[in-house]
Parts: structure tokens; sequence; C-alpha cells
């Protein structure tokens, strides 16, 4: 017996009888009179199997002695289980002990907190919460690549060192390789030019302006990478490293984008439900109870489309106060938000048509001159999952707009060279990659659904 396999098949095809060899860790290890259990996780699936060890094991008391969580090779013949909640177990042949783990491993039967299993990330992966958030992580990262090579989009990586700011937001992390104890200095200020890219530079914070470029030669692109704020807000929905899924689209607007976007989410949602059952049934019966009924519906849904301005009047008549001020021409926050999508919607909605001057400088201005072609999804509980917008096409209005904002359009020569040769309307959105993965699965912080986190102060692992 030589090839492995996986738990997950095991479980799934394996029949009383067969002789299989699995490896994987102990979840728990339970020694009683004559017999002891093991309960044998190899990140396949939630479901473990439970190995059956009995005393004619030639290394048997080592194996009654086994710790939780060290890790095990195990020969031996599928049966009937005969305890509830599972129709096969394992009756161990042999038990080879890989590598052993003594009682201080910190990961035990108990139920621990999420903060304290924060301190141990390079363990949590091990638990059944931890272990159906990244495999459901992983396969939705595959199906966001499976959707856009369907719709023929192409899929570009976009540099992630970059010298531009594209939301102008100045949440930028410096990449450097100055002595930051002597930095050249001219006239009292930090010489870039001395650097080693010979100017200032930072890691992104969107591929949305790159897109832009090959959107303009492939019409329907995608990107799909890490992308950083520093963003010094210590909230549950910030992380200063995430991961952004960026499509944008040649000869569209803002009703296509708007498009794309439902239907994107919609199979998200689908796929979550059809091809992670059991992952999701987990989060649905130990996370957020009303889960699967909720991304049922949204599936189906249709999503409702709101301007700004009347979102604002929506706001000013609600019955609660917010701790936020609402005022056209104010950004909504987080509680507004959730006020419109929980209370006024009930459901996912495109909130349309912001105020030029709390957006980007790449957003269409619309006829009123007012208001530019913005639109934002908001979603129950997490509140806004998607950013997007019609981009300026016309040269003279989006070198105007960059001049107001501050923005030198020298620096972006390149972006505006798009809008002087074949220039056509062109639309695109952000996707939150850990948005999207706490709305499926019901985890409340963003720190819960990526590896490893990075907000302020917290670098570890
Ligand atoms: O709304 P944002 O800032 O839009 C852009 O970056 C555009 N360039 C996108 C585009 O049109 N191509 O960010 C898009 C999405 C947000 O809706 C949110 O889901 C997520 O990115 N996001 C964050 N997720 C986690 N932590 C943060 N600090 C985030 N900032 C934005
Ligand atoms: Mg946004």
């Amino acid at each position: 017996m030589t090839i492995r396999t996986r738990i997950k098949q095991a479980l799934a095809d394996g029949r009383p009888g067969k002789e299989l060899l699995l490896k994987g860790w102990a979840r728990t290890v339970r020694s009683g009179k004559g017999v002891t259990f093991i309960s044998l996780n190899d990140g396949s699936s939630l479901a473990g199997i439970q190995v059956v060890a009995e005393p004619e094991l030639p290394n048997y008391a080592q194996v009654a002695a086994l710790g939780t969580g060290c890790a095990l090779a195990v020969t031996g013949v599928l049966q009937s289980s005969p305890a509830a909640g599972q129709a096969l177990e394992m009756k161990a042949l042999a038990v080879d002990i890989v590598g052993e783990a003594d009682q201080d491993y910190p990961m035990q039967k108990k139920r621990h907190s999420f903060e304290y299993l924060r301190s141990i990330a390079h363990l949590r992966l091990r638990s059944n919460t931890f272990g159906a958030v990244f495999r459901v992580r992983s396969a939705l990262a595959q199906e966001v690549h499976r959707f856009f090579a369907e719709q023929g989009f192409l899929y570009v990586h976009t540099p992630i060192i970059t010298a531009n700011d594209c939301e102008g937001a100045g949440e930028l992390f410096r990449v450097t390789t100055l002595d930051p104890a002597h930095p050249p200095l001219t006239g009292g200020e930090v010489d870039f030019s001395s650097d080693f890219f010979g100017k200032a530079t930072a890691l992104t914070v969107s591929g949305q302006l790159e897109g832009e470029l090959f959107a303009q030669a492939f019409s329907d692109i995608y990107t799909f990478g890490p992308t950083f704020r520093a963003e010094n807000s210590n909230t549950a929905r910030h992380a200063a490293e995430f991961w952004m899924i960026e499509p944008e689209m040649a000869f569209a607007d803002l009703n296509d984008d708007a498009k794309l976007a439902e239907t994107f989410l919609k199979r998200l949602c689908t796929f979550a439900l059809n091809s992670c059952d059991e992952d999701m049934g987990f989060f649905n019966a130990q996370i957020d109870k009303g889960l699967i009924a909720r991304i049922e519906a949204v599936a189906k849904a249709s999503f409702a489309r709101m301007e700004y301005g009347e979102a604002i009047e929506r706001l000013q008549r609600a019955p609660v106060s917010f701790q936020f001020p609402v005022q056209w021409g104010l950004d909504l926050q987080s509680e507004h938000e959730r006020y419109l999508t929980e209370q006024v919607v009930g459901g996912p909605v495109f909130i349309v048509n912001y105020p030029k001057a709390i957006k980007a400088f790449y957003m269409r201005a619309n006829d009123d001159d007012k208001t530019v072609a913005a639109m934002d999804l908001l979603v129950p509980k997490v509140g806004e999952i998607i950013g997007g917008s019609q981009r300026e096409e016309r040269l003279d209005r989006l070198t105007e707009r960059m001049v107001e904002g501050g923005v030198d359009p020298q620096g972006l020569s390149w972006y505006l060279d798009t809008r002087r040769w074949g220039s056509t309307p062109h639309a695109g959105f952000g996707l939150g990659f850990e948005r999207l993965l706490m709305y499926l699965t019901g985890m409340e912080n963003i720190r819960d659904v990526i590896p490893f986190p990075r907000t302020p102060r917290h670098a570890e692992f």
C-alpha cells in the first residue's frame, strides 16, 4: 500500500472492505479499554475519518499515547461505522507515527475564540472553521478565473510596485531602498531621484489604471491580485493587504458594468452553495444561521439600484440616529451603507451617481456636472463589497479633473495617451475578495478570511 488516498475521496467513494493508505493529522485521540479512536483530518474536507486502533498493532502502546495534532500515516481497511453521523471508519492495520505532538499543542479540542486563534494563525488552519474558510477561499479564487475565462476576459498581472496612487487617497506604502537614517536630501526634502527606481514608488492600491490600458487593447480584461492600503482604520472590514478582482471593459457604460457585477456575484453565490456545500453547511450551522437562505435569495434576486441622492434622502428620513452626518456631498459611512442594504432594500443594492468631489479623478462626469458615473454595491452584513465606475474617456474633461484633484497629468501621461488615441467609453469595478468571503461565509472579521492578516500593528507570520 504505497499510494495515498485523500480522506475526502475515501469518504466519498470508499466501500467497506477496501484497504487504503491515509495520511493526516489527529484532531482528537481517545483511548479507552482495549481501543483507541483517532479522528484523522488531512484538510481535504471538513469531515475527517475515525481511525480505530486496537491492541494487535505492534506499536499500540505508542498509538494509545498519541497527542492531538500529531501527523500519521495509517494503512487500514474501511468498515461501516456504528457511530452516529459517519458511514465509514477505518480499522487500522498499521499506524506510522510521522510527526509527534506533545501536550503543549495549542489547538486542543475545546472551542477557542477567534481572537486567540489569530495569535496562532499558523495552527488555526487545522481547525474546522479555518479549514472551511480556506477551502472556500481556494475554490472561489479558481471559480473567479473560470468565470472570466468563459466570458472571454483576458487575465492580466498588473504591477505591484508602482509610482501612481490610483485612488488618490494617499494611502500608499512606500517602497524604497534609501537608508532611512541618512536619506539623500535636496532642499531639506528626501531626494527620490537617487532611490532604486529614480522616483518615489509604493505598493499598488489598485491595478485599475494599468488594467484600463489593457482594456484598450484586449477589450475585456481582469486583474486578480494583492492590493495594499495604509489606511489606518482598525475595522473588521479593512486590511492593509487584501486581494482585489478588477474587471475592465472597453465599449461599455455604467449599466454594462452593473450587469457584469451582478452576474458575477450571483455566479459566485451559486458556486459556493453547490460546490462548497459541506463547508457552507458548517458556516450555516456554526457561524451564521441564516447564511444559506440569504445567499440562495441573492443568487436569485434582481439587484436594486438607487441614486446617491435618493439614498441620502432615505437616510435623512430614517428613524434612527447615525453616528456620522448625512448630507448631500458627504460620503456614505459603513452604518449608512448597512442601513440602506439591510433596512431600506433588504438585499444587495447598487448606489449610483455619487458627488464628484468624493470620488476618484478617473470617474466619468455626468451631464449634471455634479455627479460622476460611480457605483458601489452594498450587501447586508458587509456593506460595500464592490466599487466601480464608468471611466472618463474624454481627454479634456479627464485632464481638468486631474488638475482639480491635484493629480499631476504629467506623471500619468501614459494613462492620458489612451484618451488621445482610440479612446472608448469603458467601465470596470473592484471586488474585494475578502469582503466577498466574509459575505459568503458569514465570518464577521476580515482577519479571519485571509491567511495571515496585515492590519495596523500586525504583520506576524
Ligand atoms: O472602492 P475601491 O477603493 O475601488 C477601487 O480600488 C477601484 N480602483 C476599483 C475599480 O473600479 N477597478 O475598492 C474596491 C473594493 C471595495 O469595494 C472593497 O470591497 C475592497 O475593494 N476594499 C478593501 N477590502 C479590504 N480592505 C481594505 N482596506 C479595502 N479597501 C477596499
Ligand atoms: Mg470604494
